[in-house]
């Protein structure tokens, strides 16, 4: 302690030099950190991750070669999976949710859906459904946190939590942890959204485009792309405001 007390005061108790500290909490087993004076948005609260009946289940840490919006725009569009999940779940007969819903909330979206999936035989063996409507609740968290939460017709809740911090113009870091209310082999579980994750990452980052353009004429957009469209609104609003 004495030697610590040197090096960082003189004699007269005069501090030698200063650390910069930021204001920091933990939460779902993650450090979030504030790199400003104060957080402007307060850290999501995911109310299964305080349920007794849910399991928080760590998937992923890892860099993407993404804008991390892209991300946040492609969990929300529910046309992507008929296409870019065709290994998993994607079904194309359902090219379209059969309904879809969105609207603004507090600093960010929510979404409400119903798509009709075809499950991989990995999926058909957690769910023991083949060929179901999934019924999909999402929002999105301004500005990089997106909650997913699917709720199948035999009682189990699939919740998924992703994350991104941006590093670069190019670079994000990718965090995802999960919610389930089952007592499953998590294992199955994580190999096979491992699968999912890595179906989005390919095409995500196959599209070399790491501008976001917030002005929507810059970009075609279609009827499920009304996530989108918003999560541009909604950050265009929070630039202006600042
Ligand atoms: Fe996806």
């Amino acid at each position: 302690m004495y030697l610590f007390n040197s090096l960082l005061f003189s004699k007269n108790h005069e501090p030698k030099g200063k650390v910069k500290t930021f204001k920091s909490k933990i939460a779902y087993g993650y450090i979030w950190v504030c790199l400003d004076d104060n957080p402007r948005i307060e850290i999501p609260f995911i109310d299964e991750a305080f349920q007794e009946s849910y399991s928080l289940v760590h998937e992923f840490h890892e860099i993407w070669q993404v804008n991390p919006f892209r991300v946040m725009e492609n969990e929300l569009d529910m046309a992507h999976p008929s296409f870019v999940h065709t290994a998993t779940f994607g079904d194309q007969g359902s090219l379209i949710p059969d309904y879809l819903q969105v609207w603004e909330v507090e600093n960010g979206i929510e979404v409400k859906a119903q798509l009709g999936v075809k499950n991989c035989q990995a999926q058909t063996k957690q769910t023991n459904i083949s060929e179901t409507t999934r019924l999909i609740t999402a929002k999105w968290y301004m500005p990089l946190v997106c909650k997913l939460r699917i709720d199948y017709p035999n009682g189990i809740s699939h919740i998924i939590v992703n994350m991104h911090t941006p590093i670069n113009d190019k670079q994000s870091l990718m965090n995802q942890f999960i919610l389930r209310n089952d007592l499953t082999n998590f294992k199955s579980v994580i190999d096979l959204d491992r699968k999912i994750t890595l179906e989005d990452k390919y095409v995500l980052e196959a599209c070399h485009n790491f501008d976001f353009p917030l002005d929507i004429k810059e970009e075609e957009h279609m009827y499920t792309d009304r996530p989108g469209i918003l999560i541009r609104k909604k950050l265009r609003q929070l630039m202006e405001g600042q």
